[in-house]
């Protein structure tokens, strides 16, 4: 059932070109337009929607955060992310007009549920971002978008995740579409760019023994840092939450524009320092800051793990390690960036002689509050 590999969380890694594929199949049509009727909320109740909320825990909560980045750009709609477990106590304002996506491979997290329910009370439309059919969150919420990763059985999200990203990409820009913004040149050269993706994952799993390798030495590690800005700042929380559930290694992500307020104080000699670059091309001011971090961290000791671009010859002097990905448009990048993050937990796991598909403590599905 592991289909030949020793984890399945190995297997679901491998198998993430297909979920992506999988999740956008029959979603586009040949004009190249987004068609989401499974999404049973009308147009007119999208175009009147004056705020979004998202809700999730978890690697879910990470795939939202992503969401609100691509939301308000092509939408130009305000968007906050939320973890689902502060949502509720807080007495969030939300109305008609609000549209919260809740976000959940499981379907029963409890505290997704609970946060869909009390946003339900207040008169918001809920979208519910599921990967298994029939389940509570799904059938509690006005409308849903399946993503269809196939069931994911390690307790570590990987496949889910990058579906969780596809389907939330496909509503932001659903959402442009269906209102019409002056990003309609950039929305459809995104679909374009979204009905190839699974093949740049697929580049990604090609190129993953020096990361494996990487992972290997430095077993012996006690804390990883990894740092990110605008979609990257995300994908480090995931590289973070990843090693520290599989690894139980120290690990935090940063923004990495917050590490001369404090994080800075961390860094010592040959601590390991993972970087996810924005691509050159486009927000190029961002990408300007990031190397200016990676030789800050470098000039104090850190031994910093690149991720970059194919082509992004900037890094390369202040890389001790340089981890390639595709080139894809700015707000994609989680898709391609995230899955070297994966494969290092996963290896650094196993050297570390954890158990990868059952770290301890955890469960797959947290129907508690
Ligand atoms: C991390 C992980 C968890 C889940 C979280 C939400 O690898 O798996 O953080 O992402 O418990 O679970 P779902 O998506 O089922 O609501």
């Amino acid at each position: 059932e592991k289909g030949g590999y020793d984890y399945f969380m190995l297997k679901e890694i491998a198998e993430q070109p297909k979920a992506v594929a999988d999740t956008l199949l029959g979603r586009i049509d040949n004009a190249g337009s987004l068609t989401l009727d499974e999404v049973r909320i009308p147009a007119s109740v999208l175009r009147e929607v004056d705020k979004v909320v998202i809700v999730a825990c978890g690697t879910a909560y990470h795939a939202g955060m992503i969401a609100k980045l691509a939301i308000e750009h092509w939408t130009r709609i305000p968007c906050e992310t939320e973890l689902a477990s502060e949502f509720r106590y807080r007495d969030p304002i939300l109305d008609r007009r609000t549209l919260v996506i809740a976000i959940s491979q499981s379907g029963e997290t409890m505290d997704t549920l609970m946060a869909l329910r009390h946003a339900r009370e207040q008169g918001a439309k809920v979208l519910a971002i599921c990967n298994t059919n029939g389940s509570t969150i799904p059938r509690e919420s006005d409308a849903v978008l399946y993503t269809h990763a196939g069931p994911e059985v390690a307790v570590a999200s990987t496949k889910a995740f990058l579906t969780q990203l596809v389907a939330c990409y496909l509503v932001a820009l659903y959402l442009g579409q269906v209102r019409g913004t002056k990003w309609g040149d950039e929305i459809r050269a995104v679909i374009r760019e979204l009905a190839s993706i699974a093949q740049d994952v697929d580049q990604v799993l090609e190129t993953m023994e020096p990361v494996r390798e990487l992972a290997r030495s430095l077993a012996d590690k006690d804390t990883v840092l990894f740092l990110g800005r605008h979609v990257g700042y995300p994908v480090a929380l995931e590289g973070a939450l990843k090693l520290k559930e599989l690894a139980y290694m120290h690990a935090e992500g940063f923004a990495a524009g917050e590490l001369k307020h404090g994080p800075i104080a961390l860094i010592e000699q040959d601590l390991p320092v993972v970087v996810v670059v924005p691509s050159p091309r486009g927000r190029s001011v961002l990408h300007d800051k990031i190397v200016s971090n990676i030789q800050e961290i470098r000039a104090r000791g850190a031994r910093t793990i690149v991720i970059a671009e194919v082509g992004d010859e900037t890094v390369v002097p202040y890389a001790d390690h340089l981890i390639r990905i595709p080139a894809t448009p700015t707000l994609l990048q989680p898709l391609v960036a995230t899955v070297p993050l994966q494969v290092f937990a996963c290896e650094l796991a196993t050297a570390r002689g954890n158990e990868v598909d059952q770290p301890r403590n955890l469960a797959k599905s947290v129907t508690v509050e």
